[in-house]
C-alpha cells in the first residue's frame, strides 16, 4: 500500500485543509441553515450532532474516501471474521464475540466462540444471582456485603467506570470497592470499614502475573485469613477472573471459583467480558444482558452501515482530520452526567495504550500524527477549571460532549441547568463572540481583547434519552471502533502495548535494589541510583 502521506486521498485532503483552514464556523452555518440537522447520524440508541466541526461535505467526502482507501472496511471485515489482526502477539481480536447473541456464529481457527461465551455468561449469572440473593455466604454462613474488585488497567477501569455509570441500577445492599494501584493507601482504605466475613474479593487479571494485582490479592487473602483463621476460607471469599487457570490455581483459588476468557480479548477490550463480573453483580443478570444487547447494537451498526452514516467511523475520521491536519494533540471528552465521572479515565486506556504508537504494522516509523492524548472531567465541573484554556487558550481542542435527555435523579431544575450547560458551550465554542459585539456592549477598547472569543473551536454532541445499561454498552462500543477505525488509518496495531513494558522490566530491577539489607551496587545513570540512594537513606530515618 502506498505510504499514508503519499496517498491520493491524504494529499487531497491536505489542499483541501489548505481551502478551508480559513472558514470559521459562524459562516458554514450561515451558508447553510440545515446544517444542524444535515449533519447528524443516529443509531445504536445514540444521536451524533457532529455539525460544529470545522468540516464541509467535501470534507466529510475525502475523510471517507481516505477510509476507504486505507482498507477500513477490509479491516472491520477482518476483525469480525476472527483473522489474527494483532499481528505482533498473532491472535485474533474478537470483543464483539463477547456481545453477540446466543445464535450467532463467530469463528477462531475453525472453532466457534460463541457457546463458550454464553457458557461463561450463563456461569456469571448463576453466581451473581447467588451474591445478590445471599444464598451463596461466606465462610461463617454470613450472606457477602461487599464485593472488592482487584485489578489494574482493562482489569479495573472499565468495571470501576461501569459500576460508577450503572451506580442507579445497582443493588444498594451492596457495596462496591476497586481496588487497583500497588501503593497500599488503595487496599487499606477500601477494605478499612468490611468484614472479612461478607466480604467477597474479585480477583480480575487477564495473565495473573500482573505485579500491582498480585500483590494487593496476596494482602487480601492474608487480611482474610488473619479474621478468619482458615485457609479453606479462600474458597468462599475470593473468585479469580482471568484466561490462565493454572497460574489461579498455583495462586490458592480453586479453578472451580474461576471465570475464563479468551487470547482474543485484549485487556483494554474486556469489560464486558468476565472482568465485567462486579458489573453483574452490581447490576443483575438481565440488566447485564441490555449492556451486552448496547454493545451488540453498535456493532452491528459499525460492520454494516455504509461510511457516511456510521458513528464510529465519522467520529474516528473526524479525529484524524484533527490530529494530522489541524496538529490537534489532544480530545476533550465532556460527560455532562455525574455517573460518567470515571468514563474519561476509562476512555485514556481504551485510546491511548491503543493508539499510542509510532510504528506501522510493518515497523517503519510514521511520518504522521498518531493517538492523541484523551482527557477530561464531568460537566459542570470542567467549566469552572480548564474550560478557559479551551474557549480562548492557543491550543485547538476538539470536544465531544456527551449526555442525556432525562435525569435518573430529576432534582427540581437542576437538569434542564445541566443541560443548557452543554448546549450553551458548544454555542459559546464554535461561534465566539466578535469584537464588534463585545464593542456594542460598551466593554472599553482596552478590555475588548480580553473579553473577545474567536470560537471556531470544534465539538461533537453525542445524545441518549437517558443512561441505560444499553447505551452505555453502545457509547462504549462507540469509541473501542472510533480507535479501531483510526488504527486502520494510521496503520498501526491498536491491539498490543509493548510501550508498558520497559518499565516493568526496570522495576523489577530496582526492588531489589531499594529492599536490599547491605549496599546495593548500582548501575543506573547518575540520576537514579542518587535517587534510589536518598530513598533508602530517608527508608532508615
Ligand atoms: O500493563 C498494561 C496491561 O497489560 C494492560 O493492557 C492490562 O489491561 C493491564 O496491564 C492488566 O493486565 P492483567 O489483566 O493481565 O492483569
Amino acid at each position: 500500500m502506498t505510504p499514508l502521506t503519499q496517498s491520493p486521498a491524504w494529499k487531497a485532503l491536505q489542499n483541501h485543509h489548505r481551502d478551508i483552514q480559513g472558514l470559521h464556523l459562524r459562516d458554514l452555518f450561515a451558508q447553510d441553515p440545515g446544517r444542524g440537522e444535515a449533519m447528524a447520524c443516529e443509531a445504536a440508541g445514540l444521536y451524533l450532532d457532529y455539525s460544529k466541526n470545522r468540516a464541509t461535505a467535501r470534507t466529510l467526502e475525502l475523510l471517507m474516501a481516505l477510509a476507504r482507501e486505507r482498507g477500513v472496511a477490509e479491516r472491520i471485515a477482518a476483525m469480525f471474521r476472527g483473522d489474527r489482526i494483532n499481528v505482533t502477539e498473532d491472535r485474533a481480536v474478537l470483543h464483539v464475540a463477547l456481545r453477540a447473541p446466543r445464535t450467532a456464529v463467530i469463528e477462531v481457527d475453525g472453532r466457534d466462540v460463541v457457546p463458550g461465551v454464553h457458557a461463561v455468561l450463563d456461569r456469571m449469572a448463576a453466581f451473581a444471582g447467588g451474591i445478590r440473593s445471599g444464598a451463596r455466604k461466606g465462610f461463617t454462613g454470613e450472606a457477602i456485603r461487599a464485593v472488592v474488585n482487584i485489578g489494574i488497567g482493562g482489569s479495573d477501569l472499565g468495571p470501576a467506570m461501569a459500576y460508577e455509570a450503572l451506580r442507579a441500577y445497582s443493588a444498594r445492599d451492596l457495596q462496591f470497592r476497586f481496588v487497583s494501584n500497588v501503593d497500599a493507601t488503595d487496599f487499606t482504605e477500601a477494605v478499612r470499614d468490611l468484614d472479612p466475613r461478607t466480604t467477597l474479593f474479585v480477583i480480575s487479571s487477564k495473565t495473573f502475573t500482573t505485579q500491582e494485582t498480585m500483590a494487593n490479592a496476596r494482602s487480601a487473602r492474608a487480611w482474610c485469613l488473619e479474621a478468619l483463621k482458615d485457609e479453606a476460607a479462600v474458597a468462599s471469599h475470593f473468585v479469580a477472573v482471568s484466561t490462565d487457570a493454572a497460574r489461579v490455581a498455583a495462586f490458592g483459588i480453586d479453578t472451580a471459583n474461576m471465570f475464563g476468557f479468551w487470547d482474543w480479548v485484549g485487556g483494554r477490550y474486556s469489560m464486558d467480558s468476565a472482568i465485567g463480573l462486579s458489573t453483574m453483580i452490581a447490576i443483575g443478570p438481565e440488566r447485564y444482558r441490555e449492556f451486552l444487547d448496547g454493545f451488540h447494537a453498535m456493532d452491528e451498526h459499525f460492520r454494516t452501515a455504509p461510511f457516511e452514516r456510521n458513528l464510529p467511523v465519522l467520529l474516528g475520521m473526524l479525529g484524524v482530520w484533527y490530529a494530522d491536519f489541524f496538529g490537534a494533540g489532544t480530545v476533550a471528552v465532556l460527560p455532562y452526567d455525574h455517573y460518567l465521572r470515571r468514563f474519561p479515565a476509562y476512555l485514556q486506556q481504551l485510546t491511548m495504550e491503543s493508539n499510542g504508537k509510532s510504528v506501522t504494522l510493518e515497523g517503519a516509523r510514521v511520518d504522521y500524527a498518531t493517538g492523541p492524548v484523551f482527557w477530561g472531567e464531568p460537566g459542570t465541573n470542567g467549566q469552572h477549571s480548564f474550560y478557559q484554556l479551551i474557549h480562548q487558550g492557543t491550543h485547538l481542542i476538539p470536544c465531544d460532549f456527551i449526555a442525556f435527555a432525562n435525569s435518573l435523579n430529576p432534582l427540581g431544575g437542576h437538569h434542564a441547568m445541566l443541560l443548557s450547560n452543554v448546549l450553551a458551550q458548544t454555542e459559546a465554542l464554535a461561534f465566539g463572540k466578535t469584537p464588534e459585539a463585545v464593542a456594542a456592549e460598551g466593554t472599553p477598547a482596552w478590555l475588548a481583547p480580553h473579553r473577545t472569543f474567536e470560537g471556531n473551536r470544534p465539538s461533537n454532541v453525542i445524545l441518549a434519552p437517558r443512561l441505560t445499561p444499553a447505551v452505555l454498552g453502545s457509547l462504549v462500543a462507540l469509541y473501542e471502533h472510533v480507535v479501531f477505525t483510526q488504527g486502520a488509518v494510521w496503520n498501526l496495531n491498536p491491539f498490543d502495548q509493548w510501550g508498558v513494558e520497559l518499565g516493568k522490566e526496570l522495576s523489577r530491577r530496582i526492588l531489589p535494589e531499594l529492599e536490599s539489607p547491605g549496599e546495593p551496587e548500582l548501575s543506573h545513570d547518575s540520576s537514579t541510583n542518587a535517587l534510589i540512594r536518598r530513598l533508602r537513606a530517608a527508608a532508615k530515618s
